[in-house]
């Protein structure tokens, strides 16, 4: 587990006829990470953006960007997201065909290593070489697409994370939780274990950028208190 909270609005979305602003007002409002979803139309059925743009949102940003891959085989683009700017690649492990080789990979890139599963896939897909992952990013929608409703069952794949990563001594874990994330859900993820929101359409959908990433930090860090950590 992480000290600190951490948020991370993904531009999905943002604006994008004026995406460097959206980054750098989120970032003023106080983001700690910028979350870019990557989508190829295979593994989801949507298509987002590639490494093009993350590589603007990297001129963009003074923050590190967290770049979610939702994308098959994600072996053949680590390093072009690395190249792009990503500081955290996080992949699906049921969208690998050889998780360990992936993991070296993105390890060997020099970005720090994410592992995901869909709400319908088991972690026992990436627990084995939980030692090897720096943050597990549980979904708490399907993948796909912003603006979907929380999936408050996901959280017990959270606190099995959680509960691995003690029993093994992994305590630089970082759990991220991504999809439908607000102001009222993040108290109960923070209380299951989960450091690091993801918020797309909360954060976006507002025009205050700050009174939202506020909510979700102070819920969270209340979810963190009133487990017994610290917040
Ligand atoms: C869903 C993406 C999420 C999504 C979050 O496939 O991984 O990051 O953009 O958006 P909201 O917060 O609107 O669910
Ligand atoms: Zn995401």
């Amino acid at each position: 587990m992480s000290d600190q909270i951490l948020i991370a609005p993904s531009i999905l979305s943002a604006d994008f006829r004026k995406l460097g602003d959206e980054i750098k007002a989120v970032v003023d409002a106080g983001a700690d990470l910028i979350h870019c979803d990557i989508m190829d139309g295979l593994f989801v059925p949507n298509i987002s953006y590639g490494p093009m743009i993350v590589e603007w949102a990297k001129k963009a940003s003074t923050v590190p960007l967290d770049v979610h891959l939702m994308i098959v085989d994600p072996i053949r683009y680590i390093k072009h997201f690395r190249d792009a700017g990503a500081d955290i690649i996080t992949v699906h492990a049921e969208a690998c065909a050889d998780l360990p080789a992936v993991i070296d990979a993105i390890n060997d890139s020099g970005a720090q290593v994410g592992v995901s599963v869909n709400p319908d896939k088991p972690v026992d897909l990436f627990l084995p070489y939980l030692e090897k992952i720096d943050m597990v990013l549980i979904m708490s929608v399907y993948a796909g697409f912003g603006g979907q409703k929380f999936m408050p069952g996901v959280l017990d794949k959270v606190r099995a994370v959680r509960s691995r990563a003690e029993m093994i001594g992994h305590n630089t874990l970082a759990i991220e939780i991504d999809g439908g994330i607000t102001g009222d859900n993040a108290q109960l993820c923070a209380e299951a274990g989960a450091d690091i929101f993801v918020a797309g359409s909360y954060v976006f959908g507002a025009t205050d950028y700050r009174e939202r990433i506020d909510a979700v930090r102070n819920a969270a860090k209340a979810g963190r208190k009133s487990a017994g950590g610290k917040s």
